[in-house]
């Protein structure tokens, strides 16, 4: 059995995501990850709140919190989140943590004693009224393509175009607003990129087969456009210091590390957390240091993250000289979409995680994203086509399936799965259909194919509707009553098989379907085709339940008020 290493691209900690960063790394690292455990195979999804960088000293000072107190604050809020979306991470870390701060250092020394590191004097915007160095995001000004006053050193927001903060006119500092400015040398960590420009493609060249195309072509691009040698160090009070033993002048200076840097070391140093917090997870260095074949390392994320995982961070890996263990499958995707227009964090456009889950449960959210995530496209949310497919896939299919089937058997034969009958040309045919379709889920699963998947998974569902309504037990009692009774056992085998299933996708409602029958020992571990095909896990005389409604409909109030709270159309 494979041992399953997994990391979603780690949430940046100033604010609570919205549905298009769930669905683009933790949701289907979460799903994979159950999917894999249920059949058996030992798995580590490890993530963390990304939590360097101005963007959180900009946030904490939003707020008036010493930057430390806000990232603390914010770690445990997204973490509540994680928790209501059941996200069931064996470690979700902090990269401020002290154990991503030593193996941070260590990477750093070791990239420099191998030559890759470089200590190089740039200059920079320096604030004499603030005492420190800016950042280029901490320089503002009007920006000289469409003049646009608050332009930021980086980027302008208006015109989007990439500037250097030399390049505004009337430049003022972002925190004091001092137009003081002054421009003065000062020197900076650079990675040596272009020295390890082969042996990152020679390592890429070994695996972009295997990836998929999304991954493989943006990590083609960057490494025909060439690997620049990048400054990894900022002046900034929040950050990984610069290791005072290697360069002290530096550290002196306050230097600390790119959030880039440190940011997918945090993958390493999270799981050295889990370590830490619990002595039976000692060997955490197995999956990372040495690991043997049998380790198979999967990483979710956006597709905008996709150069920092193909290429930047296999650069620096390799540039430590150290067995660290790399990336064997990267799993990308494409925007979601409000609407057509963009989420938007700092905007609040779009559904954020924390309001998801005050509207409707984790699972309403879980199926929706996972049946259309953004794979092979970028995939447009709208409350109509929410609503539709809860209503539909879940409260009518599955849902109402469900229900029916115990409501119905519980009025005629009691609290009992009915004894009676023997299986025909109708459960044959079933139970074959069913093999047949589990064998397609697994295959979409395995191929990390979610849509495909979530569309196996509904036809499973629809299979039992299709046999109900063929058998029409509600008629069938009437004459047969033996012929009834096989029918609903049947119908109670497959909401069993469902439970066990759907478990990746719908956990909770997957628990009330399991919980609904009173089998000793039932696990939730996987169904074998000759299982699925028998539908006979669930004997006659087994006590059950009927669980309550499993999936609300929604109304088109409902629906309406979405929309009046959320904004409907295009933005
Ligand atoms: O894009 C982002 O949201 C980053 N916080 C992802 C970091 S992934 C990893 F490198 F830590
Ligand atoms: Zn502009």
């Amino acid at each position: 059995m494979a041992r399953h290493l997994i990391t979603s691209a780690l949430p940046y900690i100033n604010g609570i995501k919205h549905l298009g960063n769930m669905v683009g790394s933790m949701l289907p690292a979460d799903v994979y990850s159950r999917y894999l455990r249920q059949r058996g195979h030992d798995v580590l999804y490890i993530c963390a709140t990304d939590e360097h960088g101005t963007p959180a000293e900009l946030a904490a000072k939003e707020q008036g919190l010493p930057v430390a107190d806000f990232c603390a604050r914010a770690h445990d809020a997204q973490k509540a989140v994680y928790d209501g979306f059941a996200l069931a991470f064996d470690y979700f870390g902090r990269s401020s943590s002290p154990e991503n701060v030593e193996i941070t250092q260590h990477f750093a020394r070791k990239l420099n004693e191998n030559g890759f590191i470089e200590e190089r004097a740039i200059r920079q915007v320096y604030s004499p009224a603030d005492g420190r160095f800016l950042p280029d995001r901490y320089v503002e000004g009007t920006c000289p393509h469409c003049g646009y006053d608050k332009a930021r050193g980086d980027q302008c927001e208006n015109c989007t175009r990439v500037l250097d903060p030399t390049d505004l006119i009337d430049p003022r500092s972002a925190i004091s607003g001092s137009t003081e400015l002054e421009v003065r040398e000062t020197k900076h960590l650079f990675l040596l990129q272009s020295k390890l420009q082969h042996e990152v493609e020679a390592w890429v060249a070994r695996h972009e087969d295997d990836w998929p195309q999304l991954a493989s072509s943006i990590a083609r691009k960057w490494l025909n456009e060439g690997l620049h040698d990048r400054a990894i160090t900022r002046d900034l009070d929040w950050g990984v210091p610069v290791p005072a033993d290697t360069w002290p002048e530096l550290a002196a200076e306050g230097k600390v590390f790119y959030v880039w840097f440190d940011a997918p070391i945090e993958y390493i140093g999270a799981t050295k957390e889990w370590a830490d917090q619990d002595p039976e997870n000692r060997d955490w260095k197995a999956w990372w240091y040495e690991a043997d074949d049998t380790v198979r390392y999967t990483e979710f994320m956006a597709k905008d993250n996709v150069p920092f995982h193909t290429v930047m961070f296999p650069a620096t890996e390799l540039g430590v000289r150290e067995p660290w263990k790399k990336v064997d499958y990267v799993k990308a995707f494409n925007w979601l979409t409000y609407y057509g227009g963009k989420f938007s964090t700092s905007q609040k456009r779009g559904v954020f995680t924390d309001q998801a889950l005050d509207i409707l449960p984790a699972d309403y959210w879980r199926y929706f994203l996972i049946a259309n995530a953004p794979e092979s496209d970028d995939s447009s949310f709208t409350w109509e086509h929410f609503t539709a497919t809860v209503n539909k896939d879940l409260a009518d299919t599955l849902g109402n399936f469900v229900n029916r089937v115990l409501s119905f058997s519980k009025k005629r034969f009691g609290e009992e799965v009915p004894a009676g009958g023997e299986p025909g040309a109708a459960e044959a045919r079933l139970g074959e259909e069913i093999a047949r379709l589990l064998a397609e889920y697994e295959e979409q699963m395995e191929a990390l194919q979610f849509r495909k998947a979530a569309a196996a998974l509904r036809a499973l569902w629809s299979a039992g509707n299709s046999y109900l309504e063929e058998k029409a037990p509600w008629l069938e009692i009437k004459t047969d009553k033996e012929g009834a009774a096989l029918t609903l056992r049947t119908a109670m085998n497959l909401i069993h098989l469902y439970a066990v299933v759907s478990e990746p996708l719908i956990p909770a409602t997957s628990a009330a379907m399991r919980g609904a029958f009173a089998l000793p020992d039932d696990t939730a571990t996987w169904v074998g085709a000759e299982e699925a095909r028998a539908l006979a896990a669930v004997p006659a005389g087994t006590p059950f339940t009927v669980p309550p409604v499993l999936f609300a409909k929604l109304t088109d109030d409902d629906l309406a008020a979405y929309k009046e709270r959320f904004g409907g159309e295009e933005g």
